[in-house]
This record gives C-alpha cells, structure tokens and sequence, in this order.
C-alpha cells in the first residue's frame, strides 16, 4: 500500500504516550523505511518547549528509544530528529488555532507534506470535541487540498451517553470515515490472528457453534497494579480501563459471522453485529448472578510488600472502583445460543497474561470407560500474550494395554517464525492510519455497542442494590467468590494449568 508524504500533529505532544509508545513507533517505522519521503511530526501542547528540546526530549534522551535494529541506530538518528518540531499552545488548547495553522502550512511548504495531516489526539478527552473544533475553525478539516484524518486515543466517553456525545461532537466537524479511534489490541498480531485462525481454516469454523462449544473464557490478566496512574485509574476502573474496548474487541472477533472480504468496512460491519447481539443484562438479579468486581488488597509477592488498592497514591481510601472484573453473558444469536461467555480483566494478579479459551462440548457418547480425562477436556487456547501462540489440548491414547486416555497438546509458538519481524502494536496501526485502511480501528457504532453492553453493568455497581465489593490480596488470581460465577466448571482456567 503506498504512503503518503504527510504530516502527522500530535496534540499532548509532551505527555507520556508520545514519549512511549508514539516516537518509538515512528522511529522503528522510520528504521525499517516505512515512512514517506517527505514527513514531519509536529508536536502540540502545552508545554513551552522548542523543537530542540522536543527532540531532546523524545529522541536524543529518550528513555524508550530503542530501534529494534540496534546497530542501525546511530545512523537513523539525527535523519528521524531532524523530522520533528513543537509548537507551543500556550496555556489553553482551546485558544485561536491560527497560530499552529500557520505553522502547519510554512512546515507543509518547506517539506513538501502534501497537504495530508494527520492529528493525533492524546490529550484528556474532555479536549478532543474542542480542538477538533478548532481545527474547523481554521479550515484544517478540509480535504479539497490533501486528506485530513484524526486518531483519538482512549478513552472513549466514559458511558454510553457521553460516548454518543463524543461521535456527534466530532461529526460535527469531521466525517466519520475521517476518524480513527485507536485501540491498541487490535494491533497485536494475535488479535489480528482470531480472524486468520477462524477465516482462513476449514477445521475451526465448522464447530465454531453453539453445537460444540461448551463455554468461552476470556482472561487478561495483568501483574502491575495501577502504577502512578492511581488518579486516572481511580475514576475509571477495570471495566473502563479494559473490559470495555480491549476485552469488548477479542469479544466481537470471536464472537462474529464470516465476513464477506477483508475490506474495512465488510470487517467492521461483522464486529458491530456481533457486538450488538450480546444479551444486554437489565435487571439487578441477573446483574448480581453475572458480574463480580474486586479490588486487590495489601499483600506480599515474591517476598515484598505490596499496596492495597486503596492505599496507592491517588486513590481515593474509600474508593469503590474495581481492580478486577468478571462478567458473565450470552450471545443472543443463531450461532451463540446457549453458550455462555466468561470475561475477566484484572491488575495485580499473579502474571500477565491474556488468552481466549474455546472450551468444546464432551462427546455425546463416551466409549472409553478408562480414561483419564474427560474429552470436554478438549480445548482451543489462543494466546495473546505472552507465548503467543495457539494450543489444541486433546486426548490421546496412553500406551499399553486398554484405552486408558491422556491429554496432549499441539502448541504452536509465533517465535518458531523466527525471522519475521513482529511489528509493536502502534507501529502497525499508525502506518495503517497513514494508509487509509481504517480495519483496526473502532467505529463509531462499534464503540457504542460496546458501551451499550458495559452500561448497565457500570451503573449497577453504582447504584444497585445489594452490589457487593470483594477484596483479593494482591498476587493471587482474584477473589475467591469468582469461582462461583463460572458454574460450568467451577473454577477458571487459569493460565498455566491444565
Ligand atoms: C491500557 C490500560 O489500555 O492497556 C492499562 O489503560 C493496561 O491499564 C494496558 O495496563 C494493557 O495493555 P497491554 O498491551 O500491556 O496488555
């Protein structure tokens, strides 16, 4: 696919995304010749900084600047600094934007930019609706010369009303096929591989159905806890932070019909679908069975003592905003009917790890009188991360006298593709957004689908009767209680075991 020369802008230019993940990315594209010939990134914010210092900043002594072609790094350097500029927006983001247009058009002169712009909103959300805006105002939403595309980071909304305000906000100003609304787990390769796995194979498909499936567990566990983002974290909380964009993504991948072609719109259309045919739950005894939330305790891991949740800078001492979070649903369509879905998200927990569980149904007819394992033992394992990978758990045939039965595995790893070159998840979806190929990113009914799912949930937790709040002591696999919400086994798999 060809790029082309453009320029991308990023508004919240000094933060800690640009700095991590996005300058990173841009230099590992740059590093591998993926960028165009002529590209500028224009850093925006608040902070008073000249384009030196810029690049002081998230180049020259950047803490996260690693190429993944080590050796080559001295040599890309300065050709990547070189690329980069700031400007300052004073105080307030908000203020006449002429200054930054005509910064914007002297670059996109002097570079030979095109005329493409790319803004890249990483700023508080509260901001988005404003700056596009202001962009409008000035004339930087117009394609008559050049395209003119946004991303915007998460969060999107904060609820269902205040995700639909944000679209509308935006639309006003913008079209949608102009918007691109990252999520980062669409650009991880195994995500990405849930459509290969399901679309390019004729011996998954075929018992992708209510008819073999038992149950799907979703875990993603993670070890950290809530880091220095104890404030952000406290007003959002696992079903914010996780369950409703990353976990609600694997969920419509797994969830949904064969599309017809690989075209954005032929995918995103499938995954809307999928999204919207999740049993919303509505009344508080079905949110009560269903849902459980957690916060992790004060604990010891590995012999050192770790917070509470509840204890870390930022939060509130008697905050009620979970850590951890398992929901139980249906699917009501022709495919699901009947199967239940397990999901789980969660900080503190004993590892990192995300993988999707395809549990299959027993055999209706067990001949095998001696076996070890049942054959509801059979299994699907998709690793996200780490060891990504796909495993088939199976059973086979102890040698020997009788039909005694064992389970094996047939475990592919992605690292046995020694050579290939894996892409970090930015990476991939920035050079998509460059592109113009919108496939890994969220619509705008996408996300309100998924917001029409979790709503409910957020506000019971909020405001429902009898809600409960366990405790998990930081290090083990979440409260005790969640066991009871998986009844079909009686506990979860967690990853690692059998
Ligand atoms: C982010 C969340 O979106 O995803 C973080 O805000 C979380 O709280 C992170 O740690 C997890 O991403 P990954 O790629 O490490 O699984």
């Amino acid at each position: 696919k060809k790029t082309n020369n453009q320029m991308l802008i990023i508004f919240g230019a000094s933060g800690d995304l640009t700095a991590r993940k996005l300058i990173p990315a841009l230099f590992n594209l740059y590093v591998a010749k993926q960028l165009p010939k002529n590209f500028v990134v224009l850093g925006a914010s608040r902070s008073d900084l000249t384009d030196e210092e810029f690049r002081d900043k998230v180049v020259y002594k950047s803490p996260y600047l690693e190429a993944k072609l080590e050796d080559l790094k001295e040599n890309y350097i300065k050709g990547f600094a070189d690329s980069l500029f700031y400007e300052d927006l004073g105080s307030d983001y908000t203020a006449e934007y002429s200054g930054l247009a005509n910064r914007i058009a002297g670059l996109n002169d002097k570079k030979g930019t095109g005329n493409n712009y790319m803004f890249y909103f990483s700023t508080p959300p509260s901001l988005y609706e404003p700056i596009a805006k202001n962009l409008a105002d000035v004339g930087l939403n117009s394609q008559e010369e050049g395209w003119k595309r946004l991303i915007v980071e998460k969060p999107f909304g904060y609820s269902l009303k205040t995700a639909q305000n944000l679209n509308k906000g935006l639309q006003q100003y913008f079209n949608e096929s102009q918007i691109y609304r990252i999520d980062h787990y669409l650009g991880k390769e195994t995500v990405q591989n849930l459509l290969v796995t399901r679309f390019s194979n004729s011996i998954f498909e075929p018992l992708w159905n209510r008819n073999y499936i038992h149950h799907v567990e979703i875990t993603n566990a993670e070890s950290v806890g809530v880091e220095k983002r104890g404030g952000y974290y406290d007003k959002s909380g696992a079903l914010r932070d996780m369950f409703q964009n990353h976990l609600m993504q694997i969920v419509s991948l797994v969830v949904m019909e064969p599309p017809i072609g690989d075209q954005p719109e032929e995918i995103r259309n499938e995954k809307v679908k999928a999204l919207k045919s999740l049993r919303i739950m509505k009344d508080e005894k079905t949110l009560f069975d269903n849902t459980i939330r957690a916060q992790y305790v004060a604990s010891e891991i590995n012999g050192e003592k770790v917070k509470g949740y509840r204890e870390e800078n930022g939060v509130d001492p008697n905050s009620t905003t979970e850590t951890y979070a398992a929901v139980k649903f249906f699917v009501d369509n022709w495919r699901w009917h009947g199967v239940p879905f397990y999901v789980r998200t969660a900080k503190r927990m004993p590892t990192k790890v995300t993988e999707v569980i395809i549990h299959f149904k027993t055999p209706h007819h067990q001949i095998f009188k001696d076996s070890g394992v049942s054959s509801k033992d059979n299994k699907l394992i998709i690793r996200i991360q780490p060891d990504e990978g796909v495993l088939i758990k199976f059973g086979v045939k102890v040698p020997g006298q009788g039909f005694k039965v064992e389970r094996a595995n047939l475990d592919f790893y992605y690292s046995s593709l020694a050579q290939t070159y894996v892409m970090e998840a930015y990476e991939r979806l920035l050079l998509d957004a460059m592109q113009g190929d919108a496939t890994l990113y969220a619509r705008a009914d996408e996300v309100e689908a998924a917001w029409e799912f979790v709503d409910p949930i957020l506000d019971y937790w909020k405001n429902g009767k009898d809600v409960r709040m366990y405790g998990y002591a930081a290090g083990v696999w979440g409260p005790e209680n969640s066991d009871e919400l998986i009844d079909e086994l009686g506990y979860w798999r967690n990853p690692g075991s059998n």
